[in-house]
C-alpha cells in the first residue's frame, strides 16, 4: 500500500522481499557513513525490516520505516519515514531519508524530505517535524534545509552528537469573520 507519491517516488509499507535489496544498500559503509552503528549486517537489517513490517512499537505505532520505490523502475531505491523519537526529554517526530548511492543527487532525497514534511503536517496533522542529522552529513543538512528546515540547536543522541533541524507548521490564520477555515 502506498503512503505517499511524488513526480518520481513511491514510499510504501516495506514486504519481506524487500530483504536483500535493504541489505545490500545497508551494508555500504558510504550510505551508513554518520550512522552511529555504521553499516548494518543481514540480522540487523532483518530486525529493522521486521519491526518495521509489525508496525513499529506498540505504544507509538505507525511511526515506521518505510520502502523508497522509484516510480519510473519500480526498483526500491532507499527507504524513508516519520520516527518517533524521545529527544532530551520531548516526544519529537523525526524525518528520515536515506538512499542507494547509486540514486544520490538526482533530486529524490529532497524530493521525499519534502514529501515527509507535508505528509507529516497535512495528512498526520503534526505540528512541528524535526530532522536528526550528524554535524559532517553535508548532504543531510542540504536536503534538510530543502525541505524548509533550519538548525535549532546541538544535543547528544545515544551517545553521538547531533543537530536537530526543525520545522513548525504555522498556526491557520483566522477568516475575517473569527472561524478558521
Ligand atoms: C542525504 C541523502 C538522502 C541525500 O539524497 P540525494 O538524493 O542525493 O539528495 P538530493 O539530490 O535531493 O540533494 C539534496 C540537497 O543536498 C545536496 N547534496 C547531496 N549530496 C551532497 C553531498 N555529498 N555534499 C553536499 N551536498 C550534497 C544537493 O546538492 C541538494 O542541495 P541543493 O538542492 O541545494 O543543490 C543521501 O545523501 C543519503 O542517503 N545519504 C546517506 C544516508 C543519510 O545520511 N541519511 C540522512 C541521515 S540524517
Amino acid at each position: 500500500m502506498s503512503i505517499l507519491e511524488t513526480s518520481h517516488l513511491r514510499l510504501r509499507l516495506f514486504r519481506p522481499d524487500d530483504f536483500d535489496d535493504l541489505a545490500r544498500i545497508y551494508a555500504d559503509p558510504e550510505v551508513r557513513r554518520y550512522f552511529p552503528d555504521g553499516t548494518l549486517d543481514r540480522t540487523q537489517t532483518k530486525e529493522e525490516l521486521d519491526w518495521s513490517i509489525a508496525g513499529g512499537d506498540g505504544d507509538r505505532p505507525g511511526f515506521v520505516l518505510h520502502a523508497l520505490i522509484e516510480r519510473r523502475s519500480e526498483r526500491l531505491i532507499g527507504r524513508a519515514g516519520l520516527l518517533s523519537w524521545e529527544i532530551d526529554g520531548a516526544l519529537e517526530v523525526e524525518i528520515a531519508y536515506l538512499v542507494d548511492r547509486s540514486f544520490w543527487r538526482r533530486g529524490y532525497g529532497g524530493e521525499i524530505a519534502r514529501a515527509l514534511v507535508r505528509h507529516g503536517f497535512e495528512t498526520l496533522g503534526l505540528h512541528r517535524l524535526i530532522a536528526l542529522i550528524h554535524p559532517n552529513n553535508t548532504a543531510s543538512i542540504r536536503t534538510a534545509e530543502r525541505a524548509g528546515l533550519r538548525l535549532e540547536r546541538q544535543t547528544t543522541v545515544e551517545g553521538s552528537p547531533c543537530l536537530i533541524y526543525s520545522i513548525s507548521r504555522s498556526p491557520p490564520l483566522p477568516l475575517p469573520d473569527g472561524r478558521y477555515g
